[in-house]
């Protein structure tokens, strides 16, 4: 058991076991022995380098939208950054990594700026949005980004220019660094075409998503080709298949949702099933895209 004598100069912020369901979007997880809110990239980098230096498991969580944390819960200390910071200067905003990715959105069309429109109605921060790659079908937030302030895994403090970032399908190459600040460089467009359009996005995801229920969002990757992980599971006829409180949505079969009181077992035991019927059924073997700690 790691003791609570250790983190004392990290008071103010820490608290332990802190039940990490508070802090997911399917409302599941275990407790956090240590859960430390920094309220800037300089204590985060203190709070790093000390738990490296004890040689104890950092995790970094950020909206826990697109994560499944096991009902156990993390012996080590779950880092959530608090440090709410905005700045625009002509096209281009700076933001710290626990911003809510929808408030971005918003300012953003505030202030007559596209770009962002493909992440309309995603309830992540912007610091997880940028690890993964979040988007959809109409983009990504890796097209927008000119620069990655980070703490990397030395815990030393540096900013990865455009040229050395990577992004993909739902990944990046920022996965063994802790995101501080974003910079994004956006282009002026009219303030109504762009309302326009995420008003278009979002009524398309309201209509086939389940945005109430308690979620990580899509659950599988789409596969490279063919049809998409939702009608690949749609389509073995696994809508509304439940394992204790984890449900198939009917509304969009990528989608499990927390029905009640759903254990990590529950959703674990559901993914594994639908893995199954969709490889009898397709051939198909589906990957994960939700993270499991
Ligand atoms: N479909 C079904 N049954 C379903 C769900 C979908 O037949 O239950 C069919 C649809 O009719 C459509 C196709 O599958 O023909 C694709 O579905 P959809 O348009 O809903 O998009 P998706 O590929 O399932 C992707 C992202 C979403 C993102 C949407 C919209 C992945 C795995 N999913 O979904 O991302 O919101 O596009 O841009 O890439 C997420 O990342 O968590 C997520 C939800």
């Amino acid at each position: 058991m790691i003791s609570k004598q250790l983190f004392r100069q990290f008071s103010q912020i820490t608290a332990f076991n802190e039940p990490l369901k508070r802090h997911t979007t399917f409302s599941i997880g275990g407790p956090a022995r240590v859960f430390i809110k920094p309220r800037s990239l300089a204590e985060t980098q203190s709070v790093y380098k000390f738990c490296k230096s004890e040689g104890i498991p950092v995790y970094i969580l950020g909206a826990g939208s697109n994560i499944l944390i096991n009902d156990k819960g993390i012996n080590g200390v779950v880092i959530k950054q608090a440090g709410l910071i905005i700045s625009r200067k002509n096209t281009i905003i700076k933001v710290s990594a626990a911003y809510p990715l929808m408030r971005l959105v918003k300012r953003a069309i505030d202030a007559g700026l596209s770009g962002l429109e493909p992440l309309a109605g995603i309830p992540g921060s912007v610091g997880g949005a940028v690890m993964m790659n979040a988007g959809g079908k109409y983009g990504e937030i890796g097209q927008v980004i000119k620069s990655v302030s980070v703490v990397n895994r030395k815990g030393e403090t540096e900013t990865w220019q455009k040229d050395k970032l990577k992004f993909g399908y739902r990944i990046s190459n920022l996965n063994k660094a802790i995101i501080g600040e974003v910079v994004l460089q956006l282009k002026r467009r009219k303030t109504q075409l762009v309302k326009n359009l995420v008003s278009a996005i979002l009524a398309e995801k309201c209509q086939t998503q389940p945005l109430r229920d308690r979620s990580a969002g899509c659950v599988f990757k789409n596969p490279a080709s063919g049809p998409s992980a939702g009608a690949l599971i749609d389509r073995a006829g696994l809508k509304g298949l439940a394992i204790g409180g984890a449900m198939v949505s009917h509304n969009h079969a990528n989608f499990i949702v927390n029905t009640g009181n759903a254990k990590a077992g529950d959703v674990i035991a559901l993914i594994d099933r639908i893995k199954e019927f969709v490889f009898k059924v397709s051939g198909i073997r589906l990957e994960l895209e939700i993270e499991i700690w």
